[in-house]
């Protein structure tokens, strides 16, 4: 059974950090699981980083699905959170209800992700009422890029960050069990989670947040396009692939690689 988000809100209760990663596949889900991580968001991130699209935008509903069902296969104990795709929630309310349904009936996932403040309440309100868990995020919201104009710090000005704890407190109202805050400054993203019940999960957002999501790319080492300020590099797994296939390449070239070990006679079964 899967943690479930009342789990996620004991943990802000008792002063526990919610630990999140993204993934996009079953391999990756079930070293997570294995691990012990609280939850899992198959971020609309898979856009750029699995599918090499430049931003969120061209993710397609049937992307999103293919992907939160293959990590949710590989997820035992990990709550998995779909991320609902540019336009899958926001043109109406009953789209959104099907699309956001789509994710927990044919994927599996155990809630959604929606971006977006005041404009999508009565969104969250109505999939809340019909069974589906919301998490909101706020601040930088990438599905808007175009309309921001770039990756940049949301809420630095006193109106802005009034705006933002607004939206928070007004997410919380509708009915979401959790906010993620992306790149945020520390005062604003302190002050909204400790004026919330619900778990603030932060990511460019500082140390006060009650949780950290993370993209697992950026931490280990796998996207070598760009590495955001708010992300550590744990490992640099790029480099280990390119060492562990140049070898691959190296030793077909030059024969040694199959040799007997790895082949069979026909008296052998396997
Ligand atoms: O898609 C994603 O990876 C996200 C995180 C950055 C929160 O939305």
């Amino acid at each position: 059974m899967q943690n479930s988000i009342h789990k996620l809100s004991e943990m802000k209760a008792h002063g526990e950090p919610i630990v999140m990663v993204t993934a996009y596949d079953y391999t990756s889900a079930r070293i997570i699981d294995d691990i012990g991580f609280d939850a899992i968001l198959v971020g609309d991130s898979l856009s750029q980083v699995m599918l090499g699209n430049d931003t969120t935008i061209p993710l397609t509903m049937d992307e999103a699905i293919h992907h939160t069902r293959s990590v949710v296969r590989g997820a035992s104990n990990t709550h998995v959170v779909g991320d609902m795709p540019f336009l899958s929630y926001n043109s109406n309310i009953e789209t959104a209800l099907v699309n956001a349904g789509r994710f927990l009936q044919e994927a599996g996932a155990q809630s959604v992700k929606l971006e977006g403040g005041h404009h999508i309440c009565e969104t969250v309100d109505r999939l809340v009422s019909c069974g589906i868990p919301v998490m909101g995020h706020i601040g930088l919201t990438p599905q808007s890029i175009n309309q921001l104009g770039g990756y940049k710090v949301q809420g630095k000005s006193k109106e802005q960050a009034s705006r933002l704890i607004d939206e928070a407190v007004a997410l919380e109202n509708a009915g979401a069990y959790a906010i993620v805050l992306e790149l945020i400054p520390v005062e604003v993203s302190k002050q909204i989670t400790s004026r919330l019940k619900i778990p603030t999960i932060g990511i460019g957002a500082g140390i006060n947040c009650d949780g950290q999501i993370q993209v697992m790319h950026d931490i280990l080492g796998l996207f070598e396009l760009f590495t955001p300020k708010h992300t550590k590099q744990y490992v640099d797994l790029a480099k280990q692939m390119r060492l562990g296939l140049k070898e691959y390449l190296s030793e077909v070239k030059d024969k040694s690689f199959p040799n007997n070990s790895h082949s069979f006679t026909s008296q052998q079964n396997s």
